[in-house]
């Protein structure tokens, strides 16, 4: 394969997938295609945007019609689709955008792929990058396999399980080769900051409150983004065409235990006494249909592919909050205008 189309490569993940493939493999030719919502940034591909071999188009992937000149113009013979509507409170204001974007964006694509593949699939991969939270949620003990059964609670989780199931439904019913990931909870450098992570990073900074839902029992099992990235590598290349692979790092945190992790660490690097912004933590009502615990086992992907994640926890928390505090100007660039409106939609009402 050499001409791969990349989706939402301006947002969290795929500006890390489009960077290390950038520099992975020269001789590919990346086209990052990306609506730039309020989530895609092309701040975050700074560092890689006059590469020759990189070609970035600001579109939508629901459009069909542009799906398919796109696959003609680039030649396109691998996709690995990340662009989506990815966060789940979000999803709880406006399932209709999440129905669009990550259903009707998804069959978009697979329909290109098909047609322009035109049933000649050698050498073709429709790589579709998706979630854990399709399985639902788990008691105190257990883990999400390939196996287990979809069982999605939020409308963010629904759209991706409908997507999971179109991917899966080409490869069956037109032999359109395939591969999909689920991966659990992702953090790093360039996340917006309207997941827990660089929410409370940036909260922390200008002393305001950490909205911590419900009890703050919730467990998420987190993964630092570039070893996702790797992982996305790996299976592109050597993952089995049909086959699904769990990406996680065996590395569960209730979310209180995490959030005074983020805390010591943000107080640290401030110059603040140990445990001073504690007392931001506030306790507000719990999100709709909250998912209690997410876990991950990855050992397919280990002993088929070999692929483990590469750093610690404290020691990925202590690198983002880091970039954060060294990208105080891209933090604010993006959390000026409509960012605002979110934040006092979902917080302040
Ligand atoms: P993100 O919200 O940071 O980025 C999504 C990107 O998709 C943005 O750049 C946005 O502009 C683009 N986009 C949105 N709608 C589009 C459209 N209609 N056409 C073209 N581009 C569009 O998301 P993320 O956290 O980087 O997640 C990327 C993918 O990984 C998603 O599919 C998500 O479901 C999945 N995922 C995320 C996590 C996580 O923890 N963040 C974990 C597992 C899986
Ligand atoms: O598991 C993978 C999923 O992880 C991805 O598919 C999603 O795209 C990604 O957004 C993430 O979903 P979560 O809902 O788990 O992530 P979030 O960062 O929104 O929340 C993490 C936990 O923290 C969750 O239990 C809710 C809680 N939380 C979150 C926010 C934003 C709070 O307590 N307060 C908050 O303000």
């Amino acid at each position: 394969m050499k001409n791969i189309l990349i989706t939402g490569g301006a947002g969290f993940i795929g500006s890390h997938v489009v960077r290390l493939f950038l520099n992975s493999y020269p001789n590919y030719n990346i086209i990052n295609l990306d609506l730039l919502t309020y989530a895609g940034n092309l701040e975050n591909l700074k560092d890689i945007q006059n590469y020759d071999n990189y070609t970035f188009i600001k579109e939508d992937i629901c459009n069909l019609d542009l799906m398919k000149t796109i696959f003609e113009k680039h030649q396109i013979d691998g996709v690995i689709h990340l662009a989506a509507e990815s966060h789940v409170d979000r999803s709880i204001l406006d399932p209709f955008s999440f129905a669009k974007t990550n259903i009707i964006g998804t069959l978009s694509l697979l329909q290109a792929a098909k047609e322009f593949w035109k049933d000649d699939f050698k050498n073709k991969l429709f790589y579709h990058v998706s979630t854990d939270e399709v399985y639902g949620t788990l008691s105190d003990s257990g883990y999400f396999t390939e196996k287990t059964s979809y069982d999605p609670h939020s409308p963010y989780s629904a759209s991706k399980a409908s997507s999971d199931h179109f991917v899966r439904s080409f490869y069956d019913t037109y032999g359109l080769p395939i591969t999909i990931s689920n991966c659990s909870n992702n953090y790093g450098s360039h996340q917006f900051p309207e997941k827990l992570i660089p929410l409370f990073i940036n909260n922390i900074c200008n002393n305001k409150k950490l909205p911590v839902y419900g009890e703050g029992n919730n467990v998420r099992d987190w993964l630092f983004v570039e070893d996702h990235a790797k992982a996305i590598d790996v299976i592109f290349h050597k993952g089995r065409i049909g086959e699904t692979y769990n990406i996680g790092g065996f590395n569960e945190w209730k979310n209180i235990d995490l959030i005074k992790l983020i805390i010591k660490t943000v107080d640290k690097h401030l110059g603040r006494s140990e445990g001073t912004s504690n007392e931001l933590i506030t306790y507000v009502k719990d999100r709709a249909g909250h998912d209690y615990r997410y876990a991950i086992d990855s050992s397919k992907l280990n002993s088929e592919l070999g692929w483990k994640p590469s750093l610690q926890f404290e020691e990925g928390i202590e690198k983002t909050v880091t970039w954060y505090l060294e990208n105080k100007a891209w933090v604010e660039n993006i959390t000026s205008g409509s960012y605002q409106e979110y934040y006092a939609e979902m917080y302040e009402k």
